[in-house]
């Protein structure tokens, strides 16, 4: 059989042991920053239906649904992201859920992306949102807390920036270019492929929203202002979203993170449900893509029949930020817990290898008990090849002495105990 017949099909991905401990890392960080940011975890189904997930054209994301239909005939999807399924469960108990709330998961979502640099057609998604508040300080709070999981991750202000900027702001710029609300959405959809497609193809796009070549000129030349002041100058003191942007940026100050972030007028986002603050995270090289992205929604839920209530969230991979820490040194401040091998040389050692086994498990330490008898060497080869911190071989002289010689792996330092009461003192 032809090797590729082993292989998951294209962009989809297995995890074994050794992947699956560094995805394990990331989810653990993940969640201990979430929760200690005050979010709660939720969950939803994968597979959605086919209407939810269905919105206004012009997503690219609407074209990267896996949809199939059931035994039934009822059309269902993959799920390529999580805020509609959220929305959907916020609305279904709008009435009895206290607003605002903070709520988070780790989704795993599918779309059948064009295959690149940092893009799959499955990954794991940390979602943080938001719901039921209008104030700033919801976008800053899920600043501070994603930006808090990368620092844990070893990607600082050296290593990542977030560019931000503004859809309100970008409306009201097209307001006082003449261009009128309902071209706006689709405005913005095509101006988040610049750098993506070349200018020609976005002039098309513009064009079939009926903007006039001056117009369009006029949207190129406002999308390639660098600061907000430049911005102010044109809009005047009295702007709404310019308010916002400064009140954002000075709340972040609080916390210290306004180096790490960076307006940016070109940040407009693909998916149509934003209205407000919008960013993205980047390397600072900006070799790779989004490691994260997210920005305030206010008519999602309505969208979906439920009351109003503005919501703000944001979307973090698993597979772009694991390209960007492959390129960094490896972090050697990773500390695995305490965990045991256990092997022994003869059958008469097997059970006297079970009760230590056991005696630690009790105490919570890991620890791996061998299958079978092996030889000493086979053991520690074994032993130290796999993720232990320490290691015991049991031969018939131990079970004679009643003693066990415990071996620390990293410096073959020992420690003896008793064979009846292996586990009185933690490891060291
Ligand atoms: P998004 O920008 O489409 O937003 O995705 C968020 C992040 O998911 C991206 O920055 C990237 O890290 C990762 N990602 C997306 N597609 C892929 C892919 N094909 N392969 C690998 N990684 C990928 C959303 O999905 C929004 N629902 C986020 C959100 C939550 N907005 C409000 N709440």
């Amino acid at each position: 059989m032809d090797a590729s017949a082993f292989n998951p099909p294209r962009g989809m991905r297995d995890f074994y042991p050794e992947d699956m401990r560094s995805r394990n890392r990331l989810f653990t960080v993940w969640r201990d920053v979430a929760e200690q940011h005050g979010f709660a975890p939720y969950d939803a189904c994968v597979v959605e239906s086919l209407e939810l997930l269905k919105r206004k054209s012009g997503e690219e994301i609407v074209d990267q649904i896996y949809t199939f239909t059931d035994k039934s005939g009822r059309d269902l999807a993959l799920r390529p992201e999580m805020t509609p399924s959220l929305a959907r469960m916020v609305v279904a108990r709008q009435g009895a859920l206290t607003l605002p709330i903070k709520w988070y998961a780790i989704a795993q979502c599918f779309r059948y992306e064009r295959m690149s640099k940092g893009r799959k057609r499955e990954h794991y998604q940390w979602n943080l949102d938001i719901l039921g508040s209008a104030d700033i300080s919801a976008e800053v709070e899920l600043l501070a807390t994603a930006l808090d999981a990368l620092n844990r991750l070893g990607l600082g202000p050296d290593q990542v920036r977030v560019h931000y900027s503004s859809r309100a702001l970008l409306s009201e710029l097209l307001n006082h270019l003449g261009i009128d609300q309902p071209h706006h959405a689709a405005t913005f959809l095509a101006l988040d492929k610049l750098g993506k497609v070349d200018a020609a193809e976005i002039r098309t796009l513009l064009q079939a929203e009926s903007l006039t070549p001056d117009a369009i000129d006029r949207v190129f030349e406002l999308i390639a202002l660098t600061t907000l002041d430049e911005v102010q100058a044109r809009l005047g003191n009295t702007s709404p979203a310019i308010q916002s942007l400064r009140r954002f940026e000075e709340l972040l100050g609080v916390y210290g993170l306004e180096k790490q972030v960076r307006f940016d007028l070109s940040i407009v986002r693909g998916l149509s449900y934003y209205t407000g603050i919008v960013f993205e995270c980047f390397d600072v090289q900006r070799q790779f893509r989004a490691l994260f992205g997210g920005g305030r929604y206010d008519n999602l839920l309505t969208d979906l029949g439920g009351k109003p209530a503005s919501g703000v969230g944001l979307g973090f991979g698993d597979v772009v930020v694991a390209e960007l820490l492959a390129t960094l040194p490896a972090r050697s401040d990773h500390q695995s817990p305490p965990a045991l091998a256990l092997g022994y040389m003869t059958e008469n050692e097997r059970i006297p290898a079970m009760r230590i086994a056991d005696a630690f498990r009790r105490q919570q330490v890991g620890a791996d008990l061998g299958l079978q008898p092996e030889k000493a060497k086979a053991f520690f080869a074994r032993a130290g090849a796999g993720h232990f911190t320490h290691a015991v071989y049991l031969g018939p002289d131990d079970i004679q002495t009643g003693q066990i010689r415990i071996k620390r792996l990293k410096d073959r330092a020992e420690m003896v105990r008793p064979v009846s009461n292996p586990a009185s003192e933690p490891l060291e």
